[in-house]
């Protein structure tokens, strides 16, 4: 099955008497011993388990467990690492992954931020004991390429585990288990869920071994699952996953081409540009470029923000992948643990109308 037909069918696992067509929403926190019925919903919940069985498929993967938050998924990964690891971690990456490395992992793991677009660099801090490359790709807020098959080989020949976050680029645009990574990641909350409404984290692994059950042991154990409710809402919408990247890719591509020639804006970052520099890369690696895109406008933080405030369908929000379009000035949001320009704009191009949205622009940005 292709990844439109995986979408619809294997979100959906009706097991009632009344033959529903849409799988209904269990809420029962408990049920009847039986021999295949589930025991608690923390450990497994019909719609957890018709969520995991999607991300699988979609991914390609041997199994999925699915987390409240993109942020608890990471962490579980992070947690089902021995004791004072060292990992590599992008220096452009999700500030909020980053902080919680910096905080609360602090003394618990040692890591290292390096350029994952710098092959090089990534190869020359690879240490006896580092056990873990984290990858994000496209990265956020920069929306930079990183090679994924490249990285994975040089962690495989050193008995490295790989996982990618690539909430940026969904199941429907990169598969990275198929690039050769261990893991992937998304943010359920993003495009996912795409409509702003729940939120959500899913890790989907290549094989079942004994970090997996570390992981497992995390989410059961820990506890940090997602409800039957938010669960029968990401069913719902990765649905239509496939029809709504399509036209975020389209739209993100129209208005990344409208800043290039824009003369406010110096620069524009968006994979989708025959001068980006993940350009070739994202070309190889993924099936689109993708919904996300930065630009640095020429004015400072303030006339930033006044351009922003000027914007009538976009909202001044944080969060993305929704199928409304969203714009934040990033340095504004990231607090301590952001390194963005202070006039870098980050915009979640949504799927209404590319000229609508470009006409916004247009009046805001003068
Ligand atoms: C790339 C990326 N990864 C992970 C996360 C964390 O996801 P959540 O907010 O669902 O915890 C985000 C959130 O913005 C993100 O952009």
């Amino acid at each position: 099955m292709k990844p439109e037909t995986i979408a619809i069918h294997l979100s959906n696992r009706v097991n009632d008497t009344d033959k529903p067509v849409v799988q209904p929403i269990s809420l029962s926190t408990t049920y009847e011993h039986g021999d295949d019925s589930p025991i608690y919903s923390r450990i497994s919940n019909p719609n957890r388990t018709s969520l995991e069985a999607v991300m699988t498929a979609l991914e390609g993967g041997a199994d999925a467990a699915a987390f409240a938050t993109g942020n608890a998924a990471g962490m579980a990964v992070f947690q089902s690492l021995p004791a004072h690891s060292r990992i590599l971690a992008p220096s452009d990456m999700y500030h909020g992954l980053r902080s919680q490395l910096l905080k609360v992992f602090k003394g618990k793991l040692e890591v290292a931020f390096v350029d994952m677009t710098d092959i090089q660099s990534v190869a020359s801090n690879i240490h006896k004991d580092t056990s873990l490359i984290w990858m994000e790709t496209p990265s956020n807020p920069l929306i930079r390429v990183t090679d994924v098959a490249a990285i994975c080989q040089i962690a495989k020949d050193k008995g490295i585990r790989t996982v990618v976050d690539s909430t940026f680029a969904t199941p429907i645009l990169q598969n990275p288990l198929l690039l050769g990574a261990d893991m992937v990641m998304h943010s359920n909350t993003k495009f996912i869920g795409g409509h702003s409404d729940v939120m959500g984290g899913v890790l989907i692994t290549a094989k079942i071994d004994d970090f997996w059950e570390n992981i497992r042991n995390v989410q059961v154990l820990g506890g940090a699952s997602p409800s039957a409710f938010d669960c029968y809402l990401l069913c719902r919408s990765v649905k239509t996953l496939s029809y709504r990247v399509k036209a975020h890719c389209e739209n993100a591509m129209a208005v990344a081409n409208y800043l290039e020639r824009h003369p406010l804006v110096d620069r524009v970052y968006y994979p989708g540009l025959p001068n980006d520099e993940g350009n070739l890369l994202a070309c190889k690696q993924m099936k689109g470029f993708g919904g996300m895109l930065s630009f640095i406008y020429k004015g400072d933080s303030k006339a930033t923000d006044r351009a922003i405030a000027k914007l009538k369908l976009f909202s001044n929000a944080t969060s993305l992948g929704g199928v409304e379009s969203l714009i934040e000035r990033r340095a504004k949001v990231e607090g301590d643990a952001g390194n963005s320009h202070p006039s870098l704009v980050r915009v979640s191009v949504g799927i209404e109308h590319a000229g609508d949205l470009i006409e916004d622009l247009e009046q805001a940005l003068g």
